[in-house]
């Protein structure tokens, strides 16, 4: 089985990464296959509205979303790392999303290739008793709904800000590496 994970987190070695890591790390010791992108290495720009054009639904540029969505196509569990920002999940998570929506391969829409899939989300935040992460997840539960995909966990961390601040949160972490052998 192959895992891939998306950290939306310009911060390479932050909470994020370091949760997204876990689950990696339980993956692979239950077998799997498992890769891990960073957002932030890529040029990664906003969607084009040419979906109001009939004629496609497909993005005319073939740039590098297409190639990360080519990607995460191929794996059988997706993992969305993201801090949050304001909220919500981070612009460089939300660019990659909006990107899903013009993504087509060999005439298929990416909810035919993402269905039956499964997705798992991770949050890394500041606020140690933020009372709306159920916000901040609901649009992500939305998506993986759309795409036809099992939603297989979250891990949230509250609490943390630095960098390094996760490793005061043993039980996140063992709870990533719980999820990550589940899968
Ligand atoms: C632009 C920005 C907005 C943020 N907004 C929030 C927020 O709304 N709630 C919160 O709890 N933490 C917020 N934070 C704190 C981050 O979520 C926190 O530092 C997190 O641990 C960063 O994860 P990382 O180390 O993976 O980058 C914000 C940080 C930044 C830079």
């Amino acid at each position: 089985m192959k895992v891939i994970a998306f950290v939306g987190s310009p911060r390479k070695g932050g909470n994020t990464d370091r949760l997204v890591e876990e689950i990696l790390t339980g993956a692979m010791e239950a077998g799997h296959q498992t890769e891990k992108v960073y957002l932030m290495d890529y040029a990664l720009t906003p969607i084009d509205a040419v979906y109001g054009d009939e004629m496609s639904w497909t993005d005319p540029r073939q740039d590098v979303a297409d190639e990360l969505i080519n990607k995460m196509v191929q794996a059988d569990v997706v993992v969305l790392g993201s801090p949050v920002y304001w909220f919500g999940i981070s612009g460089l998570l939300k660019l990659f999303i909006d990107r899903w929506s013009l993504y087509q391969r060999d005439g298929q829409r990416l909810m035919e290739l993402t269905a039956g899939r499964r997705m798992v989300v991770v949050l890394a935040m500041a606020d140690p008793q933020p009372g709306y992460v159920e916000t901040v997840l609901a649009p992500l539960r939305q998506a993986a709904k759309w795409l036809k995909m099992e939603w297989a966990g979250q891990v949230i961390a509250s609490g943390v800000s630095d960098p390094g601040d996760i490793e005061s949160h043993p039980q996140a972490l063992s709870e990533a590496r719980e999820l990550g052998k589940s899968l």
